[in-house]
């Protein structure tokens, strides 16, 4: 990877060079219908950025947006005072909210921190708009870009800043995300085993196609593995699938055996006639599917399968659930891949909204090596694509060195 500044690149003797430091972070957590955070993971990982620049005397501007509101029409359930609260908690200080900053400009004394109001908010943020991107580095010496979960996209406080700010560099959180995501696809050690699942082949397309060129093996879980079961020939009754993606589901299997790799087509899978919490399952090969059956998770043949491949590889990468796991009926196949991550030696990496679910479903939390903070931004590198706000920041360091 082209290198990027880092945050502590530019703390020299425990002093950060510049003193007003613009942190942009991703603080874009789940809340309940009464407005409190139900989940507050994102906000510890984007806790070391603030301390390691408040401990070098920094003063301390953190930002970040929050769900999809309309720009230029702020309303209360768009705010970031529960963010301000639970931050100011781990940190153990009061962290004041400033509302309307880009206009009003921000007052931060060295050595504290304040929180900028949901900068989506902002006019022109979603399109990265270079007036607002001005404005926004001219408040700012040091850029810190440690939103690794919005780096998939091209906004004013993502990319269009750090084109403009004196100095930009990644926070501890990109840094991690990137080192960890490049040790298990750019430099992996074999076997490198790949889970992808879901519901829709067409929403990870290009994932498999980029990862079918690195994998020994793949191993396909939900309606995926449904419409790969379609490409080898195989009945699928009325379960979810997309027809239209069999022959692109056969060019990655071709694709895949042609390099000495392989793709797991279920031989057995777990089956209903509905697919709902009371809802029956029966255990069938993969060539015996009825037509009113629908395939909700793997078999305990499949599983044993790809257990002994999970046993033998070195790294693995695990996005999504094999089946409705939700049901436990139907949750076997996630529940074991979720046993023989905790029980591997092998670095593994996981990411995605459903598989964080099932990796607290089945408490394997701290046996993976490492979790993604990103959802959509952990995808579009599975794809092998270079984030948007990780280019800027490595065109910002190139034309550093240059000068
Ligand atoms: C996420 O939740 O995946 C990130 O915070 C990005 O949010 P967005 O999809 O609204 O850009």
């Amino acid at each position: 990877m082209t290198q990027v500044l880092r945050l502590t690149d530019l703390i020299v003797d425990g002093k950060l060079y510049g003193q007003r430091v613009f942190i942009r972070a991703d603080l874009n957590v789940p809340k309940n219908d009464a407005g409190s955070i139900t989940e507050d993971t994102r906000i510890r990982l984007s806790v070391p950025a603030v301390r390691q620049t408040l401990d070098a005397g920094a003063a301390v501007m953190v930002t970040s947006h929050l769900g999809r509101p309309m720009e230029g029409q702020f309303k209360p359930e768009d705010s970031l005072a529960p963010v301000a609260k639970r931050m100011g908690e781990l940190l153990g200080c009061n962290i004041p909210l400033v509302t309307n900053w880009v206009e009003r400009g921000v007052s931060v004394s060295p050595g504290n921190v304040v929180l900028l109001e949901n900068c989506r908010v902002n006019p022109g943020e979603k399109k990265n708009s270079d007036e607002l991107a001005k404005k926004m580095a001219a408040l700012c010496e040091v850029y810190v870009n440690d939103a690794f979960g919005a780096a998939h996209r091209v906004e004013a406080t993502t990319c269009g800043i750090a084109k403009y700010a004196k100095l930009a560099c990644a926070g501890p959180l990109l840094m991690a995300e990137l080192s960890a995501l490049g040790k298990a696809l750019s430099n992996p050690k074999h076997p490198l085993v790949a889970i992808v699942a879901g519901s829709k082949v067409s929403t990870k397309l290009i994932i498999l196609k980029s990862l079918v060129e690195k994998v020994d093996q793949l191993i396909v879980g939900g309606g995926i593995a449904n419409t790969f079961m379609r490409a080898a020939g195989l009945p699928i009754g009325k379960s979810l699938a997309e027809l239209d993606l069999v022959a692109e589901s056969k060019a990655i299997i071709s694709s895949a055996n042609s390099r000495g790799a392989s793709v797991l087509i279920p031989s057995d899978v777990v089956t209903a006639k509905t697919c709902a919490l009371s809802s029956k399952a029966r255990i069938k090969a993969s060539g015996e599917i009825d037509d009113d059956d629908m395939i909700l998770d793997i078999g305990p043949k499949t599983v044993a399968t790809m257990t002994a491949q999970l046993e033998k590889a070195r790294t693995i990468v695990w996005n999504g659930p094999v089946g409705v796991f939700e049901f436990d009926q139907f949750g076997n196949g996630t529940k074991m891949i979720a046993q023989a991550i905790a029980q591997s030696e092998a670095f593994s990496i996981a990411g995605g909204g459903d598989t964080l679910a099932a990796i607290v479903k089945y408490g394997i939390y701290d046996k993976v090596s490492y979790i993604s903070s990103g959802g959509g931004a952990f995808l579009k590198f599975l794809e092998g694509q270079t984030l948007p706000a990780v280019q800027v920041l490595q065109s910002h360091a190139q034309a550093r060195t240059a000068s």
